[in-house]
């Protein structure tokens, strides 16, 4: 029979013939088949045989769609304040544009059939396992670490509402993840694991619950690893806590990492705060700031841009502001702190808001010469106008600009004024007993900041007036390495001259890449074990001379060549810059690629898919990586 009269068979007799070829195929390559004419509607798996389904739709196949009723509870579920946002394609974004080979349709991605994934980056091979962006040419990186995402079914993942996300940073990384080399397809290969739900409110323990019960049934790596290596980014105010308070899933989690804003060690009397970070597996990642927030604040002229001295307004040069700078809430219960009295507050309620340290300052400091401690903060019911929000927000940068010491007390739960400090370049003066903050204890705070015990607030103007000029000096040089570390400018674009090679994502992902490197040591020798991660720390490639380590550190563009060890890093001359910058002071200069994209807060409130540092690139997979 030649192809030509088989093709002349019934249309039913090609396509059960063809079915059969394909059955036979995937039965070889040892994958499941999806119900069939799961692709009209919705997105093969063909790894797990499962097919996955837009929100408006349900059935093996995705066949019916859901009564107004049923879909109004899915999505309210969901946290969409109607369906009517929940199913529109306008209001939602999906994962990497699902990378081209699929429908985005209000956030879910319909992948054209032979792909599949949250992001349709997936496909099987010839050998059965799974492969990324196979037509693309992605390659993973030399270095690791290797990172396995796990394809959740979309209720537990892209199905979320996105928009809704004031914390975004689990799927920035996501996107990072691809954009970086550092996202490996067969699990088999990884050095961690990564879960990609959202951890935002207490509620989300369940979807975790869920997840964590999906993939140990469906994939031998959590029993084969014992939940070692395993990775949330959870950005609830209380991290672990949150999810800790049902008692099984927190033994079930022990040894999993928690990737958490918050720090916190301790068991705390005075509030509702518990012991939440587990030294031996967590991760304190800084907050993610907004681009909106950053310029707001801004960050976008801070003084840890080399340019500043140059650049920047006479008046601001001179840091002739206040020795110590605050302004915000005091009081957990929104009133105005007294003076005279203690405590300070109206009521006792939320009295352990910032742990009481902005309580305890205020009360001890408030009329101290050279501390400006505003308790009224940035706050809109003072500014009617758009324009006195505006100047509000303006003077709070100008303070930060022009401060000695800002103070970086906690909020509810972890605070993000150390972050806001540092990126200014204000010294950061971290009140906090028992929490941890970023990236501690491989980024020493004490170097580049001052931590004061809760017990010496009274003596805090002494404690700081001790700090030599020379002393200073020093925190505030090495401020700007650390704000590299506690910056998303990958994301958000460089601005403070950097290159992004040391910004929160690629810290992370160092860290993860050291920690599997040394699964034996304790996070405090975890520098001095790993050359690597230490010379990384300090903004320097491990093996780069001091002059390359500069310029490596300092401009955007040079790429590095090789891989530490005992030969040398080559550091080539500039290349057409990689990240640009969105810093007021590279405006205009020609030698500096600024971004060309303004952030479109409407459609996709955080740039370009993973960030800035992409911008330029057609998809992810021609993102630049000049680092690995
Ligand atoms: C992992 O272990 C659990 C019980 O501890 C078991 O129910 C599950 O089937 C195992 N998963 C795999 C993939 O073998
Ligand atoms: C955590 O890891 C240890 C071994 O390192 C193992 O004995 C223990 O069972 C693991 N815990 C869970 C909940 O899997
Ligand atoms: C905090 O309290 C919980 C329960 O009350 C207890 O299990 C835990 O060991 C305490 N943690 C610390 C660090 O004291
Ligand atoms: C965790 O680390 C912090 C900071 O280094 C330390 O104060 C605390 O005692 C450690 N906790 C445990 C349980 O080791």
């Amino acid at each position: 029979m030649s192809a030509r009269t088989w093709w002349r068979g019934t249309a039913n007799e090609a396509a059960s013939a063809a079915a059969g070829v394909l059955l036979l195929l995937l039965a070889q390559a040892g994958a499941v088949p999806c119900p069939e004419g799961c692709t009209l509607q919705g997105t093969c798996n063909e790894e797990l045989g499962r097919c996955d389904c837009p929100r408006d739709r349900t059935g093996p196949a995705c066949e019916t769609e859901l009564s107004a009723e049923a879909l109004e509870q899915r999505c309210q579920k969901l946290g969409f304040r109607s369906s009517a946002v929940c199913i529109s394609d306008g209001d939602n974004w999906c994962l990497n544009g699902c990378s081209g080979r699929g429908d985005c349709r209000a956030g879910f991605c319909k992948c054209d059939p032979g792909t599949f994934g949250s992001d349709c980056s997936l496909s099987l091979g010839p050998d059965g396992k799974p492969r990324l962006l196979a037509d693309r040419g992605y390659t993973p990186r030399a270095r690791g670490p290797r990172v396995y995402v796990y394809e959740l079914p979309p209720a537990m993942n892209t199905w979320r509402n996105a928009a809704a996300l004031d914390r975004p940073t689990a799927r920035l990384f996501l996107e990072r993840l691809t954009a970086t080399g550092a996202l490996v397809a067969d699990g088999d290969n990884a050095d961690w694991w990564f879960i990609p739900v959202t951890m935002r409110r207490a509620a989300d323990a369940k979807t975790l619950a869920g997840a964590l019960a999906y993939i140990r049934q469906r994939h031998p790596w959590w029993n084969q690893t014992r939940g070692h290596r395993h990775f949330v980014i959870a950005v609830s105010d209380l991290g672990r806590a949150e999810t800790d308070r049902k008692a099984a899933l927190g033994r079930l989690t022990h040894n999993m990492t928690f990737v958490t804003y918050w720090g916190n060690v301790r068991n705390r009397t005075d509030s509702d705060w518990v012991a939440s970070h587990r030294n031996a597996t967590d991760i304190v990642l800084p907050v993610f700031i907004s681009p909106g927030k950053l310029r707001r604040m801004g960050a976008y002229s801070g003084r840890n841009h080399p340019k500043y001295d140059a650049k920047a307004p006479r008046e601001q040069r001179e840091r002739n502001g206040p020795t110590l700078f605050f302004s915000g809430r005091i009081c957990g219960d929104h009133s105005l702190p007294r003076t005279d009295v203690w405590p300070s507050c109206a009521t006792d309620v939320a009295s352990g808001y910032s742990g009481g340290v902005r309580q305890l300052v205020h009360f001890h400091h408030w009329e101290r010469t050279g501390f400006y401690i505003n308790p009224t903060g940035i706050n809109k019911k003072q500014a009617p106008t758009l324009e006195t929000f505006n100047e509000l927000w303006t003077r709070y940068g100008n303070h930060l600009l022009t401060s000695k010491f800002c103070l970086a007390p906690l909020g509810g739960g972890h605070g993000q004024r150390q972050i806001q400090a540092a990126l200014a370049g204000c010294v950061p003066v971290v009140i906090s007993d028992g929490v941890l903050e970023s990236f501690e204890p491989y980024l020493d705070w004490n170097e580049f900041g001052v931590r004061v015990a809760e017990a010496d607030i009274p003596r805090l103007h002494e404690i700081l007036a001790a700090i030599s000029p020379e002393e200073y000096g020093r925190k505030v040089s090495r401020l700007r390495c650390a704000a590299q570390h506690l910056a998303f400018s990958t994301v958000t674009g460089s601005f403070m001259g950097e290159s992004g090679r040391f910004d929160a994502f690629e810290t992370l992902l160092e860290v993860l890449r050291a920690k599997a490197e040394h699964p034996g040591v304790a996070p405090e020798g975890l520098r001095r074990a790993d050359a690597r991660l230490d010379a990384f720390m300090e903004c320097r490639e491990e093996g780069a001379g001091e002059e390359e380590e500069k310029r490596l550190g300092n401009t955007p563009g040079f790429e590095a060549v090789g891989k530490g060890g005992p030969s040398p890093v080559v550091v080539h001359a500039p290349s057409p810059q990689r990240l640009c910058s969105v810093s007021t002071f590279d405006a205009g200069d020609l030698a500096v690629r600024t971004c060309s994209k303004v952030f479109d807060l409407s459609a996709r409130p955080y740039g370009p898919s993973a960030g800035l540092m992409c911008e330029a690139s057609t998809d992810l997979v021609a993102c630049p990586r000049p680092w690995s």
